[in-house]
């Protein structure tokens, strides 16, 4: 039986992902560019520096940008993005979600958060679900983001859970390659099409039955 559940936050706990996207879509026209919904799949899990990296590279002449100019960009996103979450509640909460959170404390499996994002505790404290939490690992506390696996490692050395152990579910490339690459039993929330590298897919958050997600754990350790 598994012994820990971490969870990454945006697009699974709560459609932050979508903000995300609006904002770095913003961003991107300010700058002369154009970035879609196919592109914005790699900036999923990834961090807010690696992200605008990625738009940048969309464009040669934009290569010589300073640091300094790189940071100001990068407030930027995020000053929009934190309007579009300053009126999150708990009715943001993706279905499915608190089920699965009220399943693992019924039965005594731990819960974690691994989100590469800065602004994850506040996020989780604007949906009132920061009593689920044994602990959470946001960008502050790793060195290597995702898909590097420190994010999960980091939530399990924690709790004190073997990596087998971990269950680990993510809406992003990078982030089921990092809960892959810790030897930990993945679900994938979104298309098969982007997350087949996960060990279980789903379409969306209220397909994440805590039963159906044991079942496929106990068969794929067998
Ligand atoms: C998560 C999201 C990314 C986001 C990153 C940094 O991993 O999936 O889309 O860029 O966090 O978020 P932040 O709130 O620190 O800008
Ligand atoms: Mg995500």
């Amino acid at each position: 039986f598994p012994k820990a559940f971490i969870f990454d936050l945006d697009g699974v706990i709560t459609d932050t992902a979508e903000f995300h996207y609006l904002a770095w879509k913003k961003l991107a026209k300010e700058l002369g560019l154009s970035i879609d919904r196919q592109f914005n799949e790699q900036l999923k899990g990834i961090s807010r520096m690696e992200s605008l990296e990625k738009i940048l590279a969309l464009d040669p002449s934009l290569s010589a940008m300073s640091n300094e100019e790189k940071e100001r960009l990068a407030t930027e996103k995020n000053e929009y993005y934190l309007t579009l979450i300053d009126q999150l509640q708990p009715d943001a909460i993706l279905p499915g979600i608190e089920q699965l959170l009220k399943k693992c404390v019924e039965q005594k499996v731990k819960i974690a958060l691994g989100s590469a994002s800065k602004n994850a505790q506040t996020i989780v404290e604007k949906l009132g679900l920061i009593e689920y939490f044994d602990y959470i690992v946001d960008a502050g506390k790793v060195e290597k983001g995702k898909p590097d696996p420190e994010t999960f490692t980091t939530a399990a050395d924690y709790l004190g859970v073997p990596y087998s152990d971990c269950i680990g579910l993510e809406d992003a490339v990078a982030g089921v390659e990092a809960v892959n690459s810790a030897q930990m039993f993945s679900v994938g929330v979104g298309s098969f099409e982007h997350l087949h590298h996960a060990d279980y897919v789903v379409e969306d958050t209220s397909e994440l039955i805590f039963e159906d997600i044991i079942k496929q754990y106990q068969k794929q350790r067998e």
